[in-house]
């Protein structure tokens, strides 16, 4: 039986930043997964460009049971730490917003990058190689990968979350934890669009496509100021994948549709300016005119001119743009899911290396972990961060 140092199951991101920080020590590494292409959601991500981290991370932005498990690991292995190894290989990378760096090329580039750390170290990637099971004999894990087996002190789970399963996803980390005993919180899908119940889809339906700066805010207060996206299933873009990380079902959102404009103040400016402007051609000065024409179609928009638009009306306008109350019928789901919230439970983990407390050497990384990042870059971060803190350790 062929014998490793430390086998990573994963070939995504955590998995080969860990494997070639540890293959760099000297360890001698395995890498498996069941893809043919090594890193395939990084080559999926940020729209093809890889949003690989965020210049402004910090704990505050990650979900978890056990909000103080990331700070050791984000601490330790920094965004600029990986922003240095981005400039080491010269790759060219920009700000698009809010801190979130982008490649300016190709997210290839960020995967050549893992690949070339891997060969600076003593690292094999097997590729099209599912792990079905994986058994402790004495201190060695053995583990069984496309019908052979493989042994090791040391065995990284890197093997992420439920998030798109066409890209290879598989619930296969969990159950390898529930069959070590050791505690999996409930998962679903998370920086995901929202589904829509039929009759308000029925009347959006004109505005798919028509995006708009917006602030959402969830039940529990958690607020996002980003676009809007309207889509023929429901409500996306990057504010509504923030917030659908912070919703329960059943629950409402609110939705700001012109954050930071005083309505009162602009009626009265436009009342004064132009009387017989009709309440319609007033809005379209501040909104997509789709828009104006939708809430106009469902009724929510008299058609007056401004001189005539009583105070009560005004109000329920105001209601209606500012203070939108939504109640999504779902979300579309790991489908399309950035990530997935919940997962290993790390109450069970160490924080400064990842071990899991009561197997020695098993150790969880990445996403397959509970520790859930916002959109921008902050998921790639928890991979690198916990990767890295692992790998120290092995
Ligand atoms: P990841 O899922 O990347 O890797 C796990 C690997 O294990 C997979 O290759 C899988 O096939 C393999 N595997 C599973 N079971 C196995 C088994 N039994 N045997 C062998 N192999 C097995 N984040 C961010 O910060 N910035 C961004 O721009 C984006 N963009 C983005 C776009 C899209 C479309 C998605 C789906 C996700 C993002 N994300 C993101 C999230 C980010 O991609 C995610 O958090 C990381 O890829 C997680 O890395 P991991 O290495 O933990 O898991």
């Amino acid at each position: 039986m062929e014998k490793f140092d430390a086998i990573v199951i994963g070939a995504g991101a955590a998995g080969l930043f860990c494997a070639a920080q540890a293959g760099q020590r000297g360890l001698r590494v395995l890498v498996l997964d069941n893809g043919k292409k090594a890193g395939r959601k990084i080559l999926m991500s940020g729209g093809g460009r890889c949003n690989f981290t965020n210049l402004y991370t910090e704990p505050a932005a990650y979900l978890s049971h056990n909000p103080h498990f990331c700070k050791s690991a984000l601490a330790r292995f920094t965004q600029w730490d990986f922003i240095a190894l981005v400039q080491k290989y010269q790759i060219a990378y920009h700000e698009k917003t809010l801190g979130q760096l982008f490649c300016d090329d190709s997210a290839q580039q960020i995967i050549d990058l893992l690949l070339a750390e891997c060969e600076l170290g003593t690292v094999t990637v097997r590729l099209r190689s599912e792990v079905t099971s994986v058994e402790k004999q004495g201190e060695e894990f053995v583990v069984t990968v496309n019908g052979k087996q493989v042994s090791t002190h040391s065995l990284i789970v890197a093997c992420g979350g439920l998030s798109m399963p066409g890209l290879g996803a598989t619930p296969f980390g969990y159950r390898l934890a529930e069959q070590f005993g050791l505690p999996v919180l409930p998962t679903r899908a998370a920086l995901v669009p929202f589904t829509l119940h039929k009759p308000l889809l029925a009347e959006l339906q004109a505005l798919s496509g028509v995006a708009v700066p917006a602030t959402v805010t969830a039940q529990n207060g958690t607020r996002f100021a980003e676009n809007i996206l309207f889509t023929h299933r429901g409500l996306s873009g990057p504010a509504i994948l923030q917030i659908s990380s912070y919703w329960q079902p059943g629950e409402y959102v609110s939705i700001n549709l012109l954050p930071g404009t005083d309505l009162a103040e602009f009626f009265a400016v436009q009342r004064e300016k132009h009387p017989n402007l009709s309440l319609r051609n007033a809005l379209a000065k501040l909104l997509p005119k789709r828009l104006v024409e939708c809430l106009q179609t469902m009724g929510d928009l008299p058609d007056v001119a401004l001189n005539q638009l009583s105070k009560a009306a005004q109000q329920d306008i105001t209601d209606k743009l500012q203070n939108w109350q939504v109640q999504p019928n779902g979300t579309e789901g790991y489908r399309t899911a950035e990530v997935t919230l919940g997962g290993m439970d790390t109450l069970a983990l160490s924080s400064k290396t990842m071990e899991a407390r009561d197997v020695q050497g098993l150790y969880f990384i990445g996403e397959v972990t509970d520790v859930t990042g916002w959109l921008g870059g902050y998921n790639f971060q928890w991979a690198w961060s916990s990767a890295w803190a692992c790998a120290q350790a092995l």
